[in-house]
């Protein structure tokens, strides 16, 4: 007898899995459908957490993280913003995906609504559904320029009980990043009609014409139901270290901290020695890594310009490329085809929502050398010209 709840039961997998799945045991293929760089957290950052690790740091932790990793935090926030953070809003999470969670547990709740500006990133939608709430997308406009918000379409979103409003921005998978103006009016919505605004901000860092992305931070009073979500995964290559954190108005700090020992009871104390030297003394890495993204978007859009039927939507943040493809419409057959004969690992569309069900998102935070081989394989497996 099955006795897992029904919801978490009808509960669909990633499609992104299924792609994983039908393609993580071909030889040789190019994993480009995950969004993680491919190569290890640099030395700087492992070396302080190793000997913390060997100093005996083993032990429980506060639930809101070390204070000096906090205190890391103030400095980063007051470098990279100029703005001062207090103490009382800050919290070290087990992953950019545990502070979600962590947020939807405390905002939502059975019979509640969020809204979420689409596509996005497939995880989020399922840590709102799991704590009951019923989700609303609202989609970025498409056009040939790029994405676009469509704020009339979010304001009619954020109607009776509705609790949550989540953005996130440089987005996944789009690329897309909000304008000040923006922001300032979903700032003015949220407030006005009560709604906390979850603003999602973990490729802050990964932004092509700026050094890093707007932040709600910039524009919001401390008290504002303001609630951003941060990650040290994607910018400082530590994926599989599952570290983040969260900013949040001071009255929920305690809420924070019940919400951590019921959920993980804090984070691994070693670990976050690692931490605080990527946020003391990751600028030059950091640097680094955007050049190199940048220089894999540039081999990308290239190769993909060049391909016929493709069209890629531009954007200028994150490391994903999005394209569809003439003829394509179900991305999932497509790229787990392309997966098992072309050996090249992407995305579907339809993992992301509304918006995206006919797109491709790849992964382009990766070498220049296996770039131009997955192009060379999905070049050749177009030029077949098969239709899904
Ligand atoms: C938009 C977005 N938010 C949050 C996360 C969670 O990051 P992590 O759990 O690795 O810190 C991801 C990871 O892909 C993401 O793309």
């Amino acid at each position: 007898m099955n006795l897992v709840r029904p919801e978490i039961d009808a509960m669909p997998d990633s499609p992104i899995l299924e792609v994983w799945r039908s393609g993580i045991s071909v030889p040789g293929i190019i994993a480009l459908w995950a969004g993680e760089p491919d190569r290890p957290t640099p030395g700087f950052i492992c070396e302080p957490a190793i000997e913390a690790l060997r100093a005996g740091k083993t032990f429980y932790t506060h639930n809101r993280g070390i204070p000096p990793l906090r205190e890391a935090l103030q400095r980063y926030h007051k470098r990279i913003y100029g703005l001062d953070i207090a103490d009382n809003r800050i919290a070290i999470t087990s992953s950019g995906m545990n502070a979600v969670e962590i947020l939807c547990q405390a905002l939502l709740g059975a019979g509640s609504k969020a809204v979420a500006i689409s596509p996005s990133w497939p995880n989020i939608l399922r840590a709102m559904t799991i704590n009951g709430a019923h989700v609303i997308e609202v989609a970025l406009h498409r056009s040939n320029s790029g994405w676009s918000l469509d704020l009339e379409a979010v304001e009619r979103a954020c109607a009776d009980g509705v609790k949550m409003l989540y953005v996130a921005s440089p987005a996944n998978p789009t690329g897309w990043t909000i304008s000040r103006e923006e922001a300032q009016a979903l700032l003015k919505l949220t407030r006005d009609r009560g709604i906390a605004l979850v603003s999602d901000e973990v490729y802050h860092r990964i932004v092509y014409d700026r050094p890093v992305a707007f932040s709600f931070l910039e524009i919001a009073e401390p008290k504002d139901n303001v609630f951003v979500i941060n990650s040290f995964s994607k910018s400082w290559a530590m994926t599989g270290w599952r570290m983040g954190w969260t900013i949040f108005p001071p009255y929920f700090a305690p809420t924070a901290e019940k919400l951590i020992q019921f959920n993980t009871s804090g984070g691994q104390e070693f670990l976050q020695y690692g931490a605080i030297a990527a946020l003391d003394q990751g600028e030059e890495f950091i640097a680094e890594f955007v050049a190199r993204c940048r220089a894999g978007r540039e081999i990308v859009s290239r190769r993909l310009a060049k391909m016929p039927r493709v069209r890629e939507i531009h954007s200028n943040g994150s490391f994903y490329s999005m394209f569809e493809v003439e003829g394509v419409t179900d991305t999932l057959a497509f790229c787990k085809t392309a997966a098992q004969e072309a050996r090249i690992g992407m995305a579907p569309g339809l993992a992301f929502g509304a918006g995206a069900e006919t797109l491709i998102r790849l992964c382009y935070a990766k070498s220049a050398e296996n770039l131009e081989t997955a192009m060379d394989r999905l070049e050749g497996f177009l030029s077949e010209g098969r239709r899904f």
